[in-house]
């Protein structure tokens, strides 16, 4: 099977759920034409600092329309989603939205909130600009949706040396399984810092994919959500029994902590490491951390030959009431230049097929052949997978289960529901 035509198979095997919005004028009063508000969840720190980057690249590109913010923070859209189909369902959406490719977009699109961009991008020369297979991410039924602005791998741990080296561990090892990792956690467990820094649901929600991921095989994890795969098989158990060993490396604090708190706690040495998507590297590097000496990355145990692709994307919503703002917003995020500034800041890979890898980090170079050279697999905890919906169900399940409210048995059959809702 393709590497792409994995991702092709989990949103063709899809039942999407939203609702229709609420089409009656607006409230709201007729906002200035020369504004565009753009709303993301890139509303602090690193993520924040990318977002200022595309915004000056706005400035610059357009320099008659002023950019809104309408940033809602909360790591992985885990605040904004909801405010964003709130808006929506009033007849309010912002100008252009930050959406995932894969599942995501494909409930927008169902529910009827998307303007289809084929006119769009040939308007503003993007035909040919982006590769086919990232082009079927955002499209759906061979209509594009959205403009991809970055590309994140999810898969991704990363440590910190001074945390192993105090547990007499070598920075430098590769685990290539779980069970080797484990070894590692353990001994970081006796120096008595945390092995494992985790956040609230959606980072828990991350990890288990990973784990999904590492156990099951990128064909088992993307059997998981077209149906392949059987829930209720041992595989299952033992990977859902590797989740809960490693939520048991992690402080029980965890839920009050976004990722980059969690990452935090790596940086500071407190905690020997963490996983996270590829969006981690902009903050250890604003941290003034260096790559080898205070920290060292590698895909999770399990899962090297694999991309969990995490893709953002730009939208046109219906009822935009300044579609012309949001042109000229899609038309920056597209740009070589902005592309280029937004993934130097944010840690991703650009869209695009022709940015320069020479002007990345290294760590960023081998994200672009990790993307070239792997399998590509939908994130489930960043929306690829499956649709809203069922996400949320399976995010509740999962909080149920760390919190102690679950057995490994119960999370089986509530995962098992939760995507035969689909
Ligand atoms: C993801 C998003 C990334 C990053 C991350 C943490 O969902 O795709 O760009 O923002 O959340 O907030």
């Amino acid at each position: 099977m393709s590497t792409h035509a994995l991702i092709t198979m989990t949103l063709g095997a899809l039942v999407l759920t939203a609702c229709t919005p609420d089409r009656s004028p607006a409230t709201t009063p007729t906002p200035p034409p020369d504004q565009v508000e753009v709303f993301s969840w890139w509303a602090s720190g690193s993520e924040k600092l990318a977002l200022d980057s595309l915004v000056a690249e706005f400035a610059d590109q357009h320099p008659g329309t002023t950019f809104v913010n309408g940033g809602v923070a909360g790591g992985a859209g885990s605040v904004a989603k909801d405010l964003l189909r709130s808006r929506i369902a009033a007849g309010d959406p912002p100008d252009t939205f930050q959406v995932h490719a894969g599942a995501e977009l494909a409930d927008h699109v169902a529910a009827g909130h998307l303007e289809e961009l084929t006119a769009l991008y040939t308007r503003l020369g993007l035909d040919g600009v982006f590769s086919a297979d990232l082009l079927e991410q955002v499209s759906v039924d061979g209509a594009v949706y959205a403009v991809p602005t970055a590309i994140h791998r999810a898969n991704v741990v990363w440590a910190s040396t001074a945390v192993l080296e105090a547990a007499g561990l070598d920075p430098g090892t590769s685990y290539t399984n779980l069970d080797q990792w484990f070894v590692a956690l353990e001994a970081v467990a006796a120096t008595g810092r945390i092995p494992l820094a985790l956040g609230s649901t959606w980072t828990q929600v991350h990890l288990l994919e990973t784990v999904l991921l590492a156990d099951l095989g990128a064909d088992g994890y993307v059997g998981l959500w077209d149906g392949s795969t059987d829930w209720a098989s041992p595989e299952v158990t033992a990977a859902l029994e590797d989740f809960e060993r490693l939520v048991g490396y992690s402080d029980p604090g965890r839920d009050g902590l976004d990722w980059p708190d969690a990452a935090q706690r790596v940086i500071d040495g407190d905690a020997a490491f963490t996983v996270m998507g590829d969006w981690a590297l902009a903050l250890f590097r604003e941290s003034g951390q260096a790559e080898r000496v205070d920290y060292r990355w590698f895909p999770v145990p399990g899962t090297a030959g694999t991309f969990d692709l995490v893709v953002d994307a730009f939208t046109l919503p219906v009822g935009a009431r300044r579609p012309d703002a949001a042109e000229a917003w899609l038309d920056t995020v597209s740009s070589l230049s902005a592309q280029t500034a937004f993934s130097t800041t944010k840690g991703s890979i650009p869209a695009r097929l022709d940015a320069n890898p020479a002007v990345f980090e290294t760590y960023q170079r081998s994200a672009l052949s990790a993307y070239q050279g792997g399998v590509l697999v939908p994130s489930l905890a960043h929306g690829s997978a499956v649709a809203p919906a069922v996400l949320e169900e399976i995010s509740a399940a999962v909080s149920l289960f760390t919190t102690g409210g679950s057995t490994v048995a119960d999370l089986q059959d509530d995962l098992r529901r939760a995507v035969a809702r689909t």
